[in-house]
């Protein structure tokens, strides 16, 4: 979603920012724009679209200054253009400001200031937030004027703004929207929404919390709260491989996150699994020890991709460990009126660690007593400080907006997390050795499916030709088809559903017809007939059917039109096979039809807003 960054220093502030909004690119936006000090002005350009727009734009002039902010914007309130880009401005052009998140009583402020004679030209949310504190500037210092009118909205910000009357000086704040400080020497920092903008200058930060505020000038800088007391706060390294956010020769990002994935695997596991005692060591979870030990029901909450991962994680828990699971989206989680004790476990399952819904779910789960434990990739993101205890993902960077590694460390955490549960509870030596066993053979299995790679490039093209897709599973695949059909029209903007197996007689069978096919995910497990049987109904209706098969099985074959094998794994981890040839067809999908792979349409990676 949005990317924020500022800067302030001796550098011309705008080759920093055009480089910072670059790597913010991946998180998704449909406009961008900057603003720079000039020596008694501030010079704002705007332009819908990529970043390629305002580049060019920007040719047209020579911006000197060396503090600045720049934006890349994922429309919520008024649609993409250029007016409604921001930086925005104050009646006097005077104040500029960035903004990610929602201004929720903007109406009622807007009504206000327009009484008091400010006029409005865009149909942001945000634009109300610049003349407010214009509105206070009139009397109080810029500092003052910021945070007295932060004070009177009600909604989420991560906010940075800069003022032509005061021109040493740069705001920051954050409330629900992340917002990281960048140290690169004395007098010289950068400010922005994710540390992909920060690397290159700085591995030096301050992340802020909630309610603080960062007041940033040539002569250093300090943190406040929102009534303006100093805060006390600790500098971190950020310790992430940067190089890992480059493509590496791969077309696209996506391409090359799926190929990370024995990898990615790897590093889960790695110091976690001890295959002689059979047992999985979660440090993170230490000093939980006793409240996981004595936890009589779990919940998992999350979003997207991750939430399916969650219910992979709620077969594998409650079949091993014998815990109650309910999986739950943190939309719904934070509104309704869970029940929830001090033996209840809430598992927050998060790439991004900045995702709005989750947050609040994290917050609420946290006031009602639960133990909050968080399956984190982004080191020190917002839902990894905020939960009790936790375990990162270690997938390293994903850039891809379609995430693809990000789920399989997912995975590989929840099946450590079954494993240490049920190895507290009933699971025997034996069966924690194989489960041990078989999640180290797992990277080499992934590469086996690599191996059909040219094959499934092949059949996605001939299956690009359709507008319509069932995907199909069921048991500890149930999810995965939901994931495979939710990879299809993330990148391919295609038509997909995903459906349990047994589900689709219930109503949906309705739409099959020759041109409607289904990828049908039938391993040999424990429900291998059943959905053999549910393939069959498919095929008895005409419908193009392409399975996803344990290696060996001839029977498969013979009844599907098309079959792409995984390995021989134990059943609960062929999610993590499964997976793997459903991310490739997506990606080829999209590829064949010429798709934006990398920043599909509409879709944001971190999605900081409700
Ligand atoms: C967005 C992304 C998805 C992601 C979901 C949850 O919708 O496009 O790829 O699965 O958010 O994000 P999180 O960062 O919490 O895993």
């Amino acid at each position: 979603m949005c990317g924020i960054i500022g800067y302030i220093g001796k550098q011309p502030a705008t080759p920093i920012i055009m480089d910072g909004l670059k790597r913010m690119e991946y998180r998704g936006y449909d406009s961008a724009g900057l603003a720079i000090i000039q020596s008694d002005s501030i010079a704002c350009h705007k332009k819908e679209g990529k970043l390629g727009n305002l580049q060019a734009e920007l040719a047209k002039y020579d911006l000197v200054g060396s503090v600045g902010i720049g934006h890349t914007r994922w429309a919520t309130h008024g649609k993409p253009s250029d007016v409604n880009a921001h930086p925005h401005n104050d009646c006097r052009e005077e104040i500029y400001l960035i903004h990610n998140g929602i201004i929720e009583n903007y109406h009622d402020i807007k009504t206000a200031l327009s009484a008091k004679g400010h006029t409005f030209y865009s149909a942001t949310d945000t634009e109300v937030l610049v003349h407010l504190i214009e509105e206070h500037h009139k009397t109080l210092p810029f500092e003052e004027a910021f945070i007295t009118a932060l004070n009177e909205v009600v909604g989420t910000y991560g906010v940075v703004a800069i003022s032509s009357k005061e021109p040493n000086k740069m705001m920051a704040a954050r409330l629900g929207s992340p917002m990281i400080l960048g140290i690169i020497g004395d007098g010289e920092y950068i400010v922005a929404s994710d540390v992909a903008a920060i690397m290159k200058h700085t591995r030096e930060v301050v992340y802020l919390n909630d309610g603080e505020v960062c007041v940033l000038t040539e002569g250093g800088y300090e943190i406040k709260d929102l009534k303006a007391q100093a805060v006390q706060h600790t500098i971190q390294q950020v310790d992430w491989d940067f190089t890992q956010a480059q493509k590496q020769g791969y077309p696209h990002f996506m391409l090359k996150e799926i190929h990370e994935q024995p990898d990615v695997l790897m590093n889960a596991l790695r110091g976690r699994v001890k295959q002689e005692e059979g047992l999985a060591h979660m440090r993170g979870f230490l000093e939980q020890a006793e409240r996981l030990q004595d936890t009589k029901r779990v919940i998992i909450v999350a979003m997207g991709t991750a939430l399916y991962a969650g219910q992979v994680g709620e077969y594998m828990i409650e079949e091993y460990a014998g815990i109650p699971v309910e999986v739950e989206s943190a939309a719904e989680f934070r509104y309704r009126k869970p029940v929830i004790d001090e033996h209840t476990t809430v598992i927050a399952i998060s790439q991004s660690g900045e995702t709005a819904d989750l947050i609040a779910a994290v917050k609420e789960s946290k006031l009602k007593g639960a133990l909050v434990l968080g399956l984190v990739n982004v080191v020190g993101s917002t839902i990894a400080r905020e939960v009790h205890a936790g375990a990162y993902c270690h997938a390293g960077p994903e850039i891809g907006v379609a995430s693809t590694k990000a789920f399989m460390a997912q995975l590989t955490m929840l099946a450590l997390v079954t494993l240490h549960l049920g190895r507290q509870r009933g699971m025997s030596v034996v069966m924690g050795q194989r489960i041990a066993k078989e999640l180290l053979a797992m990277p080499e299995k992934i590469k086996q499916i690599f191996a059909q790679e040219k094959a499934i490039a092949k059949l996605a093209k001939e299956y690009s030709q359709y507008h319509d897709f069932f995907f199909l599973g069921r048991k500890y695949n149930y999810a995965i088809a939901y994931e495979g059909a939710l990879k299809l029209k993330e990148v391919s903007y295609l038509h997909a559903e995903g459906y349990g197996a047994g589900d689709l007689k219930h109503g949906p069978i309705a739409l099959i017809d020759e041109q409607f096919p289904s990828v049908v995910i039938v391993p040999q497990d424990s429900v291998y007939e059943k959905v053999l049987s549910n393939l069959q109904e498919i095929k008895a209706r005409s419908g193009r059917v392409l399975a996803i098969a344990t290696e060996g099985d001839t029977h498969v074959a013979d009844i599907a039109d098309d079959v792409i094998y995984i390995p021989k794994t134990l059943e609960m981890l062929t999610p993590l096979l499964a997976v793997v040839p459903l991310q490739l067809f997506a990606y080829y999908v999209a590829d064949t039809l010429g798709r934006d792979i990398d920043q599909p349409r509409n879709l944001a990676k971190s999605v900081t807003v409700e």
